[in-house]
């Protein structure tokens, strides 16, 4: 008996059409279709019956005149999976929001696949349920159609990214997964070994090492779509597991890394929006960025660019206090015009409380009214002439405000930065149907942390510094903490590829010569020991004839979010994890049982 229910269970009509692809050329076929019940409605004598698979929905029609398939429809729940059969036809009243709405299949057989349990939410494109549960049922979120198509779009950029990379001649190469844990960057994912009791294997934050190494071996174009783990503050574009395009390549300049990774960007758009990318993309230094932005990833797509200028040396005379002691302290003056643009004394005042909450003491403005007055608590202490630099400065007009903040360089750059996303964000300044694309390179190659004054590699330890600069770094590596000025100026080889305000990718020329080496780690005092025991096997490789290389990683999961028109990446990964890092349908992380522990030697101490 239970051999049969097995056998006639296995047994079902097979689809000869998806749910989303019936059209009017197809009246009068017979087809038969496979999928999930997304809806029913009763007339009484007539059921419609939505049948939904990923590709879309059709509606199945049962009149009662043959009465086994109608009491079969009678007896569907939502999710139920069902093979319908039947004529397609013209439908008498057409539904424009389907795209299969103009026609419908009359059922002459229904078999019930499946049943399905009531679902903890209803599955709709418009769902109701709460991310939580999304993500619990994330098989059943799966099912609607925004959502299958993102992973659809997913699978076809990895093709054309596989065939770009061919025609390229890169070699495709695994890494290890489990390799050693490097104290650099984000915390390490650690993995137990059994075998080797009290050690740990990490999981790969990037295949960094691997890939330098395999320019060692001569595998001069590397190129591998890569898993890369990461225990960091997560938000909406970080996961602690996300995918790269990883890339590295032997004998080659920054210009050479641009020319390829530019190719695959520009092939995703043209396959996956009809778009041709202008090529080159504009390069901007980082230091342009971020005195024009704020920001070293600078949104390009805002209406009236809201540029920053640097207006210390048109209020340097001024007495007005707040400047004065800024200019004083050797900090900048600096603003950004927002054009002709309704900004009420409220919308003031909500600005005023967000440069607050970025730590400054208050927002400077002044309004150009329409009528030729002017409007701002500070012009009281501004001279003429200093108002006058200042409307000039911004070429401002009637319906024109230009804010101004002050204080330490950086500081001020960065607050402004912010308030110009502020600015177009509340007054819908963003060009939301282009994408943006650019270069910024000649990252700063040290950084510095007054709190521990300690210098540190900004990218990685084996960036390469600018050419131009390695007078600095031959100064300033003999003394690092009496030239922590010139070692911060130094300019690395190192580039990010942004897209609308966000960071794409990130990659750098590598240093391959010993001596160079020798001068960074010495900047960042890192003895042999921990030079050895940190980079050990690289810097073994290195001793073999390192070749001149350079790379670059792009974020896929965020060019996958950006094609998908959200920026939220975890609605383009199938499992995602949720932002405390939690599966949460598979509920990891997780304990496990003690004999798991005790094989691996370790304690849990809660
Ligand atoms: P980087 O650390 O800048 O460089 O990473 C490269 C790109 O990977 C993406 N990315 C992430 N995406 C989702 N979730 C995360 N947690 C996350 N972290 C990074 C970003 C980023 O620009 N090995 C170097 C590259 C190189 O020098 O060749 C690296 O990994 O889009």
């Amino acid at each position: 008996m239970i051999f049969a229910y097995f056998c006639s269970s296995m047994k079902f009509t097979k689809r000869t059409n998806t749910c989303g692809e019936l059209r009017l050329a197809d009246e009068g076929k017979t087809v038969t279709l496979n999928g999930w019940v997304s809806q029913v409605r009763d007339l009484g004598g007539v059921i419609f019956v939505n049948l939904r698979d990923r590709y879309g929905i059709s509606q199945v029609t049962v009149n009662s005149e043959n009465k086994v398939i109608y009491d079969t429809a009678k007896s569907l729940g939502l999710e139920y999976v069902v093979s319908a059969t039947g004529l397609v036809q013209k439908r008498s009243s057409v539904n424009p929001n389907m795209a299969t709405g103009e026609v419908e299949v009359l059922a002459a057989g229904l078999e019930i696949l499946n049943t399905s349990e009531v679902t903890p939410f209803v599955v709709e494109e418009d769902v109701k349920a709460s991310e939580e549960l999304r993500f619990k049922y994330r098989y059943l979120d799966l099912r609607r159609k925004k959502i299958a198509d993102n992973l659809v779009l997913r699978s076809d950029v990895y093709n054309i990214v596989h065939k770009y990379f061919e025609r390229e001649k890169f070699i495709e190469v695994e890494t290890p997964i489990l390799m050693k844990s490097t104290p650099e960057g984000a915390r390490d994912y650690l993995v137990p070994s059994r075998v080797h009791k009290g050690k740990f294997y990490a999981l790969p934050q990037s295949p960094q090492t691997y890939k330098q190494i395999l320019m060692v071996s001569g595998m001069d174009r590397y190129v591998q779509i890569c898993k890369c783990f990461r225990d960091e503050d997560l938000r909406a574009d970080r996961q602690p597991e996300f995918t790269q395009i990883d890339l590295e390549m032997s004998f080659v300049e920054e210009k050479d890394v641009f020319r390829v990774v530019e190719g695959v960007i520009c092939d995703i758009w043209k396959n996956c929006k009809g778009v041709e990318l202008p090529q080159p993309f504009t390069i901007m230094s980082y230091d342009e960025a971020m005195q024009t932005y704020g920001s070293d990833k600078p949104d390009l797509r805002i209406k009236g660019e809201l540029k920053i200028s640097d207006i210390t040396e048109i209020v340097k005379a001024t007495d007005f206090k707040v400047f004065a002691d800024a200019i004083s302290a050797n900090g900048i003056v600096a603003g950004i015009k927002l054009p002709g643009q309704d900004v009420t004394r409220k919308i003031i005042d909500g600005l005023t409380d967000y440069v607050k909450s970025l730590k400054f003491g208050g927002l400077g403005y002044i309004k150009y009214n329409t009528d030729g007055t002017t409007a701002s608590p500070m012009l009281k202490f501004l001279s003429e002439e200093i108002q006058a630099g200042i409307k000039n400065n911004f070429n401002a007009t009637g319906g024109d405000v230009v804010f101004i903040l002050s204080g330490e360089k950086k500081k001020v750059l960065h607050g402004l930065g912010n308030l110009r996303l502020k600015l177009a964000e509340q007054f819908s300044l963003i060009d939301e149907t282009r994408d943006e694309f650019l270069w910024v390179n000649d990252f700063p190659l040290f950084g510095y942390d007054e709190e521990s004054g300690t210098i540190a590699a900004e990218h990685h330890a084996f960036t390469m510094p600018h050419d131009a600069d390695m007078n600095k770094l031959e100064t300033g590596s003999k003394s690092p903490k009496e030239n922590v000025d010139l070692l911060t100026s130094i300019r690395a080889t190192c580039y990010d590829m942004v897209c609308n305000g966000s960071e794409f990718g990130s990659g750098s020329i590598r240093i391959h010569r010993s001596d160079i080496q020798e001068m960074v780690f010495n900047v960042l005092e890192l003895t042999k020991e921990e030079q050895e025991e940190k980079f050990g096997f690289l810097l073994g490789a290195f001793k073999y004839g390192a070749p001149p290389h350079g790379g670059f990683a792009l974020g896929f999961d965020r060019i996958i979010a950006t094609l998908c028109g959200t920026k939220d990446i975890r609605e383009t990964i199938a499992f995602p994890k949720t932002t405390s890092a939690v599966g949460l349908m598979d509920n990891s992380p997780s304990p496990v049982d003690a004999r798991q522990l005790k094989d691996l030697g370790i304690t849990v101490n809660n």
